[in-house]
């Protein structure tokens, strides 16, 4: 038997004999005749029950949330109600068989809910029932559905990659299952099918794809989960740019076939330094402007303390123009947003005002006449600016003022939150510099390849190698990232070098890896785009656990589950492992 979508019965249907199946969601009792509002996943239809029915009392106190069967006659409503799918009409109930009865249910299942978060996450089932949810899933298969076609009608082929792996050093911490077998030893759970799809690319695949779960104990923020899922490809005989324009129609499609939204390709492509310089991040928003500027050389001849010693440190003098706003820019809120900016590395915030004509306020007293002058013509300062200064190394001046330039953006609503702006963030740098271990580490992996003219400068000019590796950026979130991988081995050779490695050292941490390497390896690259965030832009939610079924919470637990937990004694004893810290 076919069941009947509730939402797709209407006018036409009028006098039809149907049998409809859902939740009871609703009851109303006008004595002698109750309205039922029956929701299935499609949506909810009215449902009239008389008193004639053999089971009428049943039926008077049964709770929402009760499974039914209802078999009646459609008809056209006296009262339509133009809110819903289905208010032209509503079905006269000849029999009800209640399926299943519920319990009280422990919130009320609307999208008005005004339930905890918490509650409903140890109640998901119940939260999957309201249409908010049900509809990001219902999205969420969308999306899917036309990726693999689009990935498969592009001679893509879906592979599997193990969950069981080798613990390799890569970005995150690693999940670690230990092994019952070899006691002692552990398999971790991938970061990301990284190697495993450059392998497949070795063992001749040509083209891969996979909708892949992903493992990472890091520290969640609203955009992150210790479990997500990458839509993950791989490409050989490929450059940069044939990667990209595989991504762009990819997207493309997914916007057309979910959002009937034509988008333009090819996206904008954007040098990581350009990003840093003119927007203070590599994952530009690029809904709205105020851009950033570089200073520095304006205030050569400064005698402002703070930018003096900036200047003797080698640093950088950052500037940001808010546009017409002085009058709403109080010195409270230019308080709340130097604290604002703190945690991103600044010492402080400067500021001036242009009102009346002239630059006042804030640091205006510290300032010449020239470099006023200067800044008024450098930055077209008009009335009612105001103009906020991070000084500090590059890297932290940017940082801080692009992180001012989203929270203003965010607090003076000056982004259009209809609007999808793509981008490409290329060539970023191979080497990061950590303050930490005090050395080079790779900034995406090391089988990341450098740009040809940046080769040679590995060893002895680790700041300016830049890498064949590119983000694709929607509306200032990083939706994926990929690279062109190293398939030379001296290159590969020399890059382990440049990164502190031993060649026993890269022996023993990528060994088999490097391995596959020697018996003829295609060049290949690709790049993997985060489903849920993909998920998140398309449907305009800001909260990663909307678009998954059964998500954790900011501290890793499944509430519903109570995962993770304590296990027997003996089950730890047949693994070999003793806590260190028993409760
Ligand atoms: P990367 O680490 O940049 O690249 O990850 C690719 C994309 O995955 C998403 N993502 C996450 N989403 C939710 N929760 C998380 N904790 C999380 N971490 C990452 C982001 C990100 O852009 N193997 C490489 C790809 C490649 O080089 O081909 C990789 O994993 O949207
Ligand atoms: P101070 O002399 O420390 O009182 O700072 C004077 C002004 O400069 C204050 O408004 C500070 O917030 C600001 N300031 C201090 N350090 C910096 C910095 N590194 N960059 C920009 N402004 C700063």
């Amino acid at each position: 038997m076919k069941k009947i979508n509730n939402n797709e019965l209407a006018l036409k249907n009028v006098n039809e004999q149907v049998t409809v199946y859902g939740f009871l969601s609703k009851k109303r009792d006008l004595g002698g005749v109750l309205f039922f509002d029956l929701r299935d996943r499609s949506g909810i239809v009215q449902i009239v029950v008389r008193d004639t029915l053999d089971n009428y009392d049943a039926l008077t106190t049964a709770k929402v949330e009760s499974v039914l069967k209802v078999t009646g006659t459609v008809v056209e409503r006296e009262n339509k109600n133009a809110k819903l799918a289905t208010g032209d009409i509503e079905i006269n109930a000849d029999q009800i068989e209640i399926l299943n009865n519920a319990q009280d249910v422990p919130f009320e299942i609307s999208d008005n809910t005004t339930a905890l978060e918490d509650t409903r996450l140890k109640y998901r089932y119940l939260d999957l029932r309201r249409p908010f949810l049900k509809d990001k899933l219902i999205a969420r298969h969308q999306i899917v559905t036309s990726i693999r076609q689009y990935l498969n009608e592009q001679q893509f082929i879906e592979v599997e990659t193990p969950i069981l792996c080798l613990s390799t050093p890569e970005g995150a911490r690693d999940y670690l299952v230990p092994s019952r077998v070899n006691q002692g030893s552990f398999y971790a759970l991938p970061q990301s099918p990284q190697i495993f799809k450059q392998l497949l690319m070795i063992g001749g695949m040509e083209r891969y794809y996979q909708i892949a779960r992903c493992f990472r104990d890091e520290d969640l923020r609203a955009d992150r989960q210790p479990e997500f899922t990458q839509v993950d490809l791989e490409m050989s005989y490929v450059e940069e740019e044939d990667v990209q324009t595989i991504v762009e129609g990819l997207l493309k499609k997914v916007f057309h076939d979910v959002k009937h939204m034509d988008i333009q390709t090819p996206f904008l492509r954007m040098p990581y330094e350009e990003a840093m310089e003119r927007f203070g991040s590599d994952k530009p928003d690029m809904r709205f402007e105020m851009e950033l500027k570089n200073v520095t050389a304006l205030f050569a001849q400064t005698t402002f303390t703070v930018f003096k010693t900036t200047l003797e440190q080698n640093g950088y003098i950052n500037a940001m123009v808010v546009k017409g706003l002085a009058k709403e820019i109080s010195r409270k809120k230019i308080d709340q947003y130097t604290e604002y900016v703190k945690p991103y590395g600044a010492k402080g915030l400067a500021f001036v005002k242009m009102e009346d004509g002239i630059l006042q306020a804030g640091i205006a007293k510290f300032l010449t006449d020239t470099e006023k002058e200067q800044l008024i013509e450098t930055l077209s300062l008009t009335e009612n600016d105001v103009v906020f200064f991070v000084s500090d190394q590059k890297k932290t001046a940017q940082t801080a003022l692009g992180a001012l330039r989203l929270k203003v953006a965010k607090e003076f609503s000056l982004i259009d939150q209809n609007s999808y702006k793509f981008l490409w963030v290329t060539d970023f740098p191979v080497f990061e510099w950590s303050e930490e271990e005090q050395r080079y580490l790779a900034c995406h992996h090391p089988f990341t390849a450098p740009k040809d003219e940046d080769v040679d400068k590995l060893l002895t000019d680790k700041p300016h190698c830049y890498a064949k590796a590119y983000d694709v950026v929607l509306n200032g979130y990083e939706l994926g990232g990929g690279s062109i991988r190293i398939h030379n081995q001296d290159i590969q050779a020399k890059m382990f070098e440049a990164l502190g490695f031993s060649e026993e050292e890269a022996a023993k941490k990528f060994g088999f890896f490097l391995e596959a390497f020697k018996y003829g390896t295609p060049p290949h690259g690709g790049l993997a785009i985060g489903l849920e965030r993909l998920v998140m832009l398309l449907t305009n939610t800001t909260n990663i656990r909307d678009v998954i079924a059964f998500p954790k919470t900011a501290s890793a637990s499944d509430l519903m589950s109570n995962a993770p937990n304590t296990v027997d004694e003996k089950q730890l004893a047949e693994l070999g492992i003793t806590l260190v810290n028993k409760e």
